[in-house]
């Protein structure tokens, strides 16, 4: 049984394929009013240590629209979880730290991860949505990249400037060289772990990184990316590196090892694909703000993202970052449907861009 044929997969390996493959990032969770019924009276981690309702909130969006890949529903920060550090998942917020790293004798307290062990329910979750998906419908698992797990651990929440976590960049490298060390550890766990249960594809969201200057992210983030990817390219499972505000950083990230690079909207994507060259995926680009648009609105831009894509093997559909939480359905829905009588891999996308604008 594989899932090989199917149009995400043979997107990621840069074979033609009939259609071009459509999934959302954040297709679960509270954009739904099915999963925010669930939500009601549990918190995500509840969701997410309870196997048969993580699987049931991870197929609620395939049920609804018409979607080419599921996503594992989890967080970024199950590693950090796993590992036993004390956050929470707060509402419009996000994660939270009570104990930020800031010194080495926070590093030294960090807990070595066991995924296995501490995080099995993840595992489970993955077994019983590979029994209930077969090889129809590919099931994607993710992890938090180092730099952006670390930019949490280090500012104990979401940031604008980052301050706390260049500060210790540029004044205390060796910390912070010892930290990225540990998190590129956990997350190569995490990532085995997961592909062990059958994850087919796997996606490292490396959310924060474009607020880089290329310098640093060569400096202090690169090698640890690469070793990454180098040691989860044996699984077998395509890879996809997706950052956000990356254009600046595009000639390097291509160069790290992973399969596809997510790109956000700031860039269009013929122009990130000319950055990225012709040997990696790419996934994207439709800005998620487009989806509050009227409907021909939705269908122009659709129709935008595919012509750029042009038909070349190697395009997976998605939003430049994740669904906002009141994404209205029909925009969502309709955005598919562009996908899917548009999106013959670009045929006739071109003419149809002319004939609506
Ligand atoms: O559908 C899916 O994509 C799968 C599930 C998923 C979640 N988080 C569940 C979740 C995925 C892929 C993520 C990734 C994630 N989490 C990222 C990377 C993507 C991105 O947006 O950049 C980041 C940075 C996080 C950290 C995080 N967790 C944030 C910023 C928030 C939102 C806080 C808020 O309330 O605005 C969360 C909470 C979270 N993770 C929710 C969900 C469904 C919402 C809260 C809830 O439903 O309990």
């Amino acid at each position: 049984m594989s899932t090989d044929s199917t149009r995400f997969m043979r997107a990621l390996r840069r074979l033609p394929v009939d259609q071009t493959p459509v999934w959302f990032m954040r297709q679960a969770g509270r954009v739904l009013p099915e999963y925010r019924a669930i939500r009601q009276d549990r918190t995500l981690l509840d969701i997410c240590r309870w196997p048969d309702l993580c699987a049931e909130v991870t197929l609620q969006p395939l049920r609804r629209f018409n979607l080419d890949a599921a996503i594992l529903f989890a967080d970024i920060m199950h590693p950090l979880i796993g590992a036993g550090v004390d956050l929470d998942i707060v509402d419009g917020a996000g994660p939270i730290i009570r104990t930020p790293v800031r010194s080495h004798q926070d590093l030294a307290a960090l807990q070595p991860l066991v995924p296995e062990e501490s995080l099995a329910f993840v595992f489970e979750t993955i077994r019983i949505l590979k029994s209930d998906l077969g090889d129809r419908v590919p099931l994607i698992g993710f992890s938090g990249a180092p730099f952006t797990l670390a930019s949490y651990l280090i500012e104990g929440k979401a940031s604008r400037d980052f301050v706390h976590t260049k500060a210790m960049m540029y004044s205390a490298p060796d910390l912070w060289h010892g930290l990225m060390q540990r998190l590129t550890e956990m997350v190569i766990a995490y990532l085995r772990a997961q592909r062990a249960a059958g994850v087919d594809a796997l996606q490292l969201f490396d959310s924060w990184v474009g607020c880089l200057a290329p310098r640093d992210y060569q400096r202090f983030v690169r090698p640890y990316l690469r070793r990454i990817f180098a040691a989860v390219a044996p699984l077998g499972a395509p890879v996809i590196h997706f950052g956000v505000n990356t254009a600046t950083l595009l000639h390097l990230m291509k160069d790290e090892g992973a399969d596809a690079i997510g790109v956000d909207w700031r860039i269009p994507l013929d122009d990130a694909w000319a950055i990225i060259g012709d040997d990696l995926a790419i996934q994207g680009n439709l800005d998620p703000t487009v989806l509050f648009g009227t409907p021909e609105f939705i269908a122009r831009e659709v129709a935008d993202v595919l012509a750029r894509a042009g038909g070349r093997p190697g395009h997976v559909f998605n939003l430049g970052h994740g669904l906002l939480p009141t994404t209205p359905l029909d925009g969502v829905e309709r955005a598919v449907d562009c996908v899917r009588t548009n999106g013959l891999a670009g045929r006739g996308v071109l003419e149809l861009v002319a004939a609506r604008t």
